[in-house]
């Protein structure tokens, strides 16, 4: 039996990709912070579930109770996948700028997953997989994602700084780009939000992914393609087109 550890378990994707897990046989062990979401999880799966409660922005706890769980758990074999999925969204306001708003989305993005990968490296072998859930909003200077944007857009360079590096090791390293899906991060936006998805499909887009091997998962299609291409424009260009997209609000 395969074993996944997913952090960002209680909620959103995170949660619809341990369904999913479960439902393929994985022994899964799902993180996070709130412990009502958590019992839930292993209420639904006992024999197939663990559950690891931590906050990654505490480098300390996260050493601590992901290396305690993987090691009762796999008892020195290795980790078939790590989903690093963690995270949120806060969006900054030039007129009033924020370093502490600023920090808060760097530590859960970006630390986080630095914290992460510390218990978790020495259990990746050649096989594994080590999966990290950046976001399509990292390929262009989007209005007010000064915080959210560079920690994606930094979390998507670990991934490929990772992949040189972890080459070796014979561990798979994929970088998972979504667009937007309807879970609670995104509930609380206020403006249009093209090609929203349901978390139903931004998982099965995943699974299939990982599945695949695939180095780079962008989703929904009408949405990654054109980002991507508007991505390799000079980057005047690409200012003028996210200062136009801000004024059709
Ligand atoms: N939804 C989208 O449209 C979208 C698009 C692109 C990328 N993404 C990325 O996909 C990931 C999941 O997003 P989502 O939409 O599923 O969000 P969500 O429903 O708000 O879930 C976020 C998850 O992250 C966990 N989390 C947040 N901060 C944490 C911390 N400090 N320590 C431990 N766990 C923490 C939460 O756990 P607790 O509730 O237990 O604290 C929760 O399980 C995020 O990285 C997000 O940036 C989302």
């Amino acid at each position: 039996m395969k074993t996944v550890l997913i952090t960002g378990a209680t909620s959103g994707i995170g949660h619809q990709l341990v369904l999913d897990h479960l439902a393929e046989g994985w022994t899964v062990v799902a993180c996070g912070r709130n412990p009502e979401a958590l019992a839930q999880l292993h209420q639904r799966a006992p024999a197939q579930l663990v559950v690891a409660r931590f906050d990654v922005t505490d480098e300390a706890q996260t050493q601590e109770v992901v290396s305690t769980t993987l090691a009762n758990l796999l008892k020195g074999a290795p980790l078939d996948r790590a989903i690093l999925n963690a995270g949120t969204c806060e969006y900054l306001d030039v007129d009033q700028w924020s370093p502490a708003l600023f920090r808060q989305v760097m530590e859960a993005n970006l630390m986080g997953p630095a914290n992460c990968l510390a218990p978790l490296l020495p259990t990746l072998e050649r096989g594994s997989q080590l999966v990290l859930v950046d976001s399509l909003a990292r390929l262009l200077p989007f209005t007010r994602a000064q915080a959210y944007g560079a920690s994606k857009a930094a979390l998507h360079y670990l991934a490929r700084t990772l992949e040189v590096d972890l080459a070796d090791r014979g561990v798979k390293v994929l970088a998972v780009s979504p667009g937007f899906v309807d879970t609670p991060l995104t509930q609380r936006n206020t403006f249009g939000m093209p090609a929203l998805m349901t978390v139903e499909d931004a998982s099965v887009a995943i699974m299939k992914g990982m599945a695949a091997g695939r180095r780079t998962i962008r989703f929904p299609r009408r949405l990654a393609w054109p980002l991507t291409l508007l991505s390799q424009l000079g980057e005047g260009l690409q200012v003028r087109i996210c200062q136009w997209l801000k004024q059709q609000g």
